[in-house]
């Protein structure tokens, strides 16, 4: 994951993202974090079909700011371990919700085999070209029966055009067979639920406000707004679905 509108999206965005949170103050965190997409009700879709718990541990495979992982400790008392390749989105997670953050690429996850109960991996595949290895690493560290809880955006099956840089979207039967090959057993798969509370969005919407307010002059905020920009169209046009599924690790 080289190219550079990705740094600038996934690491710039996400320091800019932290130090505006850090002027409006913490009520702004875990919506202003939560960029695979999320909402809070994907996250309690994703939260009860894995049966989240308290001391359940978590591990976030491309943690990014950390929004979803402090989502569930803070409503479910899970005990997230976050995993995020891009330094500053690392510190972004660690200085705004203080849970621990590893610096490393999921294809090489530098944690015991069957080690952890449930593992989520929300907004991540798609910008990963060597998907099955990331699969076969988070079934490695999955316990016997663990749930791997997914946001995946998947290609419709309609040639795709100027998709956004770095991005490689699977095909829902690309994605069954990487999912059976990596060990897992898909339980369950629903469309992302549409529905985002007002306050969530306003308080997302603030963040962003604020960030372009700095950094629009930056060019890597340039290129991360090209980024959005291509996924909004493509979602647009019908050309992308967003997908929640759970599955386990059989
Ligand atoms: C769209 S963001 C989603 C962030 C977070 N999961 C969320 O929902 O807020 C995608 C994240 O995947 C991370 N990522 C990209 N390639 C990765 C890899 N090989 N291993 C782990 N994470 C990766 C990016 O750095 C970025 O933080």
């Amino acid at each position: 994951m080289t190219a550079a509108a990705m740094v600038a999206e996934f690491d710039d965005v996400a320091g800019w993202t932290a130090d505006a949170v850090r002027q409006l103050g913490d009520r702004y965190a875990i919506p202003a974090a939560c960029r695979g997409s999320a909402s809070p009700t994907a996250l309690a879709w994703l939260a009860e079909a894995c049966e989240l718990s308290a001391g359940t541990r978590l591990l976030d495979v491309g943690a990014g700011v950390g929004g979803p992982s402090a989502w569930a400790a803070e409503r479910f008392g899970v005990s997230p371990i976050l995993l995020e390749p891009m330094p500053a989105a690392c510190r972004a997670a660690s200085t705004l919700f203080g849970l621990p953050v590893v610096l490393a690429d999921g294809r090489r996850i530098p944690i015991r085999t069957a080690s952890v109960d449930v593992a989520w991996c929300l907004g991540v595949l798609c910008t990963v070209e060597d998907k099955s290895t990331l699969l076969s690493e988070i079934h490695r560290v999955l316990v016997p029966g663990g749930s791997l809880g997914l946001l995946v955006v998947i290609a419709q099956g309609k040639q795709l055009r100027k998709l956004p840089d770095g991005n490689h979207f699977p095909g829902q039967h690309e994605l069954d067979a990487l999912l059976a090959e990596a060990g897992f057993d898909v339980l369950e798969q629903i469309e992302r639920p549409a529905d985002v509370p007002r306050s969530w969005s306003l308080r997302a919407a603030e963040v962003a406000a604020m960030v372009e307010a700095r950094h629009s002059s930056h060019t890597a905020y340039a290129l991360a707004a090209r980024q959005g920009r291509r996924l909004a169209d493509l979602f647009d046009g019908g050309q992308l679905s967003m997908q929640l599924i759970h599955g386990r690790k059989a």
